[in-house]
């Protein structure tokens, strides 16, 4: 479970990023995060797990404050960042191992661990090439791959479907549900509105900093006008945050 409590950020005084932003991810939701380019995604994540300060507020991870207990709070997420160049000259089986030593994974079962999860995301014969040397579908799958290595309960994942082919696409979605169906927590952003729609058990919609909508895709069409397109929808309730000037 994941609790956001009235947290706020600003980058720039006086401009507020995140603006009081309340949510609550329950025990065997995937969640959508949606929001335009600049909404204020990426910062909500980056504070949800504890690589961001909120000016304001407090997130709970399984009850842990990432603020007030960050060690305890990162022990209960997996976390995949919209970016996955990262640690680029290892070779892929380093990464993993060295996330393995930092979760304090035992070597037995970091190996099959780590053989079923790349054999899944089918990186498994790249793994003794460095990381530099992969594709960016690549780099996405092992970074995936690194942050569910220890099987954690919740799952928070930036734009986690950027960059994959459609069958890994696929898979990960299909372990999404696989995971919640088990009473675990997946919350991952999106700008892409139809994998919100057939995937996620609820959608939160943020624009401008704050969040304009939670719900579920049924209670968004009810919300507002029937018959209207995702689309069209997703634009009528983020633009209606607009000034008018
Ligand atoms: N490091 C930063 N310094 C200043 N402003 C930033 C920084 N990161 C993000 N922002 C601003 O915060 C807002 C939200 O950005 P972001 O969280 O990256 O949005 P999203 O992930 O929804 O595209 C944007 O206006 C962006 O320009
Ligand atoms: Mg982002």
């Amino acid at each position: 479970m994941i609790k956001i409590e009235n947290i706020s950020k600003s980058y720039v005084k006086g401009k507020k990023s995140i603006d009081n932003l309340n949510l609550e991810i329950k025990d065997g939701e995937i969640f959508g995060f949606l929001g335009p380019n600049g909404a204020g995604k990426t910062t909500t994540i980056k504070m949800m797990i504890g690589v961001l300060n909120p000016d304001e507020g407090d997130i709970l991870i399984d009850g842990k404050s990432i603020r007030k207990e960050p060690l305890e709070a990162k022990k209960e997420f997996g976390f995949v960042p919209d970016n996955p160049d990262i640690f680029l000259k290892l070779k892929g089986i380093e990464y993993l191992n060295f996330l393995s030593d930092i979760y304090e994974i035992p070597s037995e079962k970091r190996k099959e661990r780590i053989e079923y999860l790349t054999k899944k995301f089918e990186i498994y014969d790249n793994l003794n090439s460095e990381i530099q040397s992969y594709s960016h579908g690549m780099r996405q799958k092992i970074v995936i791959c690194g942050a569910l290595l220890n099987n954690p309960k919740n799952w928070i994942l930036d734009e986690p479907m950027t960059g994959l082919d459609p069958k890994s696409s696929h898979d990960l979605k299909e372990m999404m549900k696989e995971h919640t169906k088990q009473s675990n927590t997946v919350f991952f952003s999106t700008h892409v509105l139809e994998v919100a729609e057939k995937l996620c058990d609820r959608v939160g919609i943020i624009n401008k900093g704050k969040l304009v909508f939670v719900g579920t895709f049924e209670e968004m069409k009810n919300k507002f006008k029937e018959n209207k397109s995702l689309e069209d929808l997703f634009l009528e309730i983020t633009e209606s945050q607009l000034p008018i000037t």
